[in-house]
């Protein structure tokens, strides 16, 4: 991405090396598209590093272990890894970066693989430290690109029990993730719903995915399958989807629509948490009751929290996770995955609006 020629191309870029002694040489199998790429395809977001004239993009990556410096413990040859996206801002006074978690940096000088200040994964080579990756087991190889955008919804989960152990009966022993939790309802029927739709169908909430999309369509039905509940929002509103469900105590919001969003914190329920993980374009105001929604805020015990990136923790509980939903739903995971592309395909797919659920970019052959 040449932000100041304000094209996308594909480059003869020089191939990466080992330098420190805890590098590590990946070999990228695949990389996936989302919202953040093609904005920065637009050239509304991101920034090439320091000095570069271009921005590799591609944030969502999946890769083999090719070559390991002489002091790296954690990765081996042949090993698949998921490289994590933001890079520590380097300031010391920064309490979220000098204790590894640059995905709460306060300062804002963070970097971004992919998307702001240093080259990402669409590319056959990569070089990176063995602390930014996370190895996932061989037989994730098809769906092991999901990883990344299921981090959102896990870093979202574990800031969600956090929250709820402020009620006894919570905190009260049941380990997070085990089943105790009750009604969630999903905004949108994008990767980052509905890989949030399985992240609490594990967890045992009887969720339900409120998106645009008809009842006969593709990912309404997806949404069945995988034993969620779907509700349209072109015939139903969020007041009556909220009259099925019951006490909506935990929405989580895959939009990056501020409309859809605040109308659906109406619905919040009763000790009720609000997650934001969509990041909304600048559409001008909208119009809202803000007393009701203070009202109910207060009077009804809600938090409201938005969520962006994610850490180590949330990249192994995503591993993990995927592992779990491979094992329940092996023919619904690979699904997400509606496209695959060649490289070469990936200025016009970048540059072309969404389809489908999840398009990838494939360096190297499935299987
Ligand atoms: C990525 C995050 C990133 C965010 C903001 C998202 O698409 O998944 O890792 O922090 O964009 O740049
Ligand atoms: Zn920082």
């Amino acid at each position: 991405m040449f932000p100041a020629e304000r094209t996308i191309r594909i480059v003869d870029h020089p191939e990466p090396r080992l330098e420190a002694d805890t590098d590590v040489l990946v070999e990228m199998l695949d990389v996936g598209v989302c919202g953040t790429d093609r904005e920065i395809a637009r050239f509304e977001y991101g920034s090439p590093p320091p000095g570069s004239p271009c921005l590799v993009i591609g944030h969502e990556s999946l890769a083999r272990v090719l070559k390991v410096g002489p002091a790296v413990t954690r990765v081996k040859l042949g090993d698949l890894v998921v490289n994590m996206v933001r890079r520590p801002c380097g300031h010391p006074e920064c309490r979220a970066c000098s204790r590894n978690r640059q995905d709460f940096c306060f300062t804002g000088d963070f970097t971004e693989r992919g998307i702001k200040g240093r080259h990402g994964f669409m590319t056959d080579r990569v070089v990176d430290d063995q602390r930014f990756m996370l190895v996932v087991p061989g037989h994730l190889r098809e769906i092991g690109v999901l990883v990344e955008p299921l981090t959102i919804a896990e870093k979202a989960l574990i800031q969600v029990w956090d929250v709820q152990e402020r009620l006894p009966w919570t905190a009260a022993g049941v380990p997070a993730g085990s089943g105790h939790g009750e009604r969630a309802m999903v905004l949108g029927a994008g990767p980052v719903g509905l890989l949030g739709a399985l992240a609490l169908l594990v967890r045992g909430f009887d969720t339900w995915v409120y998106s645009l999309e008809s009842l006969d369509d593709p990912k309404a039905r997806w949404v069945e399958s995988v034993g969620a509940h779907f509700v349209s929002a072109a015939t139903t509103t969020l007041a009556k989807a909220a009259g099925l469900i019951g006490n909506v105590d935990l929405i989580y919001e895959a939009t990056g629509a501020a409309g859809v969003a605040f109308h659906a914190l109406a619905v919040l329920g009763m000790n009720g948490v609000f997650v934001f993980t969509g990041v909304p374009g600048s559409r001008g105001p909208i119009e809202l009751d803000a007393g009701e929604l203070m009202r109910n805020l207060v009077l009804e015990n809600q938090l409201v929290f938005g969520t962006v990136n994610a850490g180590a923790d949330a990249f192994q509980a995503a591993a993990d996770d995927l592992a779990r939903f491979h094992a329940r739903w092996p023919q619904q995971l690979g699904e997400l995955i509606t496209c695959r592309y060649a490289p070469e395909e990936a200025p016009a797919l970048l540059t072309s609006p969404a389809s489908g659920i999840k398009s990838v970019v494939s360096f190297a052959e499935v299987g």
